[in-house]
């Protein structure tokens, strides 16, 4: 039988108590306000089954908890898990609010279908954002009704570099697609009835030349094609009033779809940004505030000037950025690329497959700590988020090779107090445990020891750090 040393995240307490309970029974919901944000407890006797929860997420949490506990079958589309539960009482509840995933679609398009699958990946490990990077150099995935070139021609670009950055091979297959409206409202739905809130970001003024290339007025003049190189592009959004004009426009239609709070508008690697820049992202940053949202940007926006209103930094090229952005009344997210990006490669195996970035391996995700050393208070961190970043992957196959196990260790960082996280008891309960729930979910995770054959990729050449 699964039992409560089985689960994934590690909870707070559990109390084990004699006896097994025969499922299915009927689930008693208690709304109770002794229960903090998100948290659930969650008593199971020989003949009963009690959530007490004070929000819909503490009890979709509890409900997740016991659908571990009735083991990988119940991770099936067609359920067979076992059929009795052990008897006991779990208290649990998150140690941040914001237990994050990126997901890039601007670089390779993941469809609407992969995306629900990822939502519901995120949710059976209890993490509760999405942060959907909706557009790029590369492609634009959302449409704006009012501006259809966006996805006429933004949509879509004639090849792609294959692995490294720095030579002139392409592989001469057009890639795109994008995002209808009712299609991002589906999946704005369907992530909010599994406790996710997507948080869409539109990247201004830099790694929008998908933009430019379908309003050439936006850019610095000359036509551009939607880019079918990775790295930093030096075309940058310019800084006429009617092209901030335009992305109010853009934002407006956002926030119209998206309910979240929080709306990113990237704001990262600006090359040769001016005065002007740091300007046009205040413009937005205040417009978005004028709506009542709050901008989630990326923590180059902490040098470009003061900023009109408190934001959430994102504090991605390492720690010191967010521990400052705290000091200064800001709400950060930590997810620095030394620690996080699930891009980035897995491991020193001679088969790892386009190894780029810097070694991220399982047991260093599992170890990151996101409060950092310095932090002042913890009032202003919201949480941590894990990002996974798609020049690279090109299938859904390769964002679940990337994704996972690490995104299931970045779970229980995200989720379990410090003091309850251990590696060497982590290990075996993911091998024991987990990897059957992701095999029965379908998900094509790198096993421990190394890709299967038909994972790798040779004669892509990577591109180490
Ligand atoms: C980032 O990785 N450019 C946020």
């Amino acid at each position: 039988m699964f039992g409560f040393e089985s689960l994934l995240p590690r909870p707070v307490e559990v109390v084990p108590a004699p006896g097994s309970c025969v499922w299915p029974v009927d689930v008693v919901v208690r709304r109770s306000t002794e229960q903090p944000a998100e948290g659930y407890r969650l008593e199971i006797t020989p003949d009963s089954v009690t959530i007490d929860c004070s929000d819909d997420a503490g009890e979709f949490y509890a409900r997740q908890t016991l659908r571990q506990l009735r083991g990988p079958g119940a991770f099936r589309t067609v359920s067979s898990g076992q059929s009795t539960l052990p008897c006991g009482v779990v208290t649990d509840y998150p140690r941040f609010s914001w237990r994050g995933c990126l997901l890039d679609v601007a670089r390779n398009f993941r469809t609407k279908a992969e995306v629900l699958r990822f939502v519901d990946l995120l949710a059976a490990h209890k993490l509760n954002v999405l942060n959907l990077h909706l557009t790029d150099d590369q492609g634009w995935r959302i449409e704006i009704p009012r501006f259809p070139r966006l996805t006429e021609v933004g949509s879509w670009r004639t090849g792609s570099m294959v692995g490294r950055h720095d030579g002139p091979e392409r592989d001469g297959r057009p890639h795109g697609g994008f995002y209808t409206v009712d299609d991002l409202r589906e999946i704005v739905a369907y992530a909010a009835e599994r406790a996710v809130t997507v948080v869409p970001e539109i990247d201004i003024p830099g790694h929008a030349r998908a933009a430019i290339a379908a309003y050439p007025e936006l850019g610095p003049g000359e036509p551009y094609e939607v880019w079918t190189s990775w790295g930093i592009s030096t075309s940058l959004l310019n800084t006429e009033e009617s092209t901030v004009d335009f992305f109010r426009a853009v934002f407006d239609q956002v926030l119209e779809i998206f309910p979240s709070p929080i709306i990113g508008l990237g704001g990262d690697e600006v090359p040769g940004a001016t005065e002007k820049h740091g300007w046009f992202v205040r413009q937005i940053v205040e417009h978005l505030h004028s709506r009542g949202r709050k901008a989630l940007c990326w923590d180059e926006v902490l040098e470009i000037g003061e900023l009109p209103h408190p934001v959430v930094i994102g504090s991605w090229r390492g720690e010191e950025a967010g521990v400052w952005a705290v000091k200064d009344g800001h709400q950060v997210v930590m997810c620095p690329e030394q620690y996080v990006y699930l891009d980035h490669r897995q491991s020193d195996h001679p088969g790892e497959p386009i190894p780029v970035g810097y070694l991220h391996t399982l047991e260093d995700v599992y170890a990151y700590e996101p409060v950092p050393e310095g932090m002042p208070d913890t009032t202003g961190l919201l949480g941590t988020q894990a990002q996974v970043w798609t020049e690279h992957l090109d299938s859904v196959r390769r964002v679940d090779y990337a994704s996972f196990p690490r995104l299931s260790a970045f779970a229980e960082v995200a989720w379990t107090p410090a003091a309850l996280r251990d590696y060497t008891e982590f290990l075996p309960r993911l091998r024991e445990h987990h990897l059957p729930r992701l095999d029965a979910l379908g998900v094509e995770y790198r096993p421990l020891d190394g890709p299967h054959p038909w994972q790798t990729r040779p004669g892509v050449p990577g591109r180490k750090r």
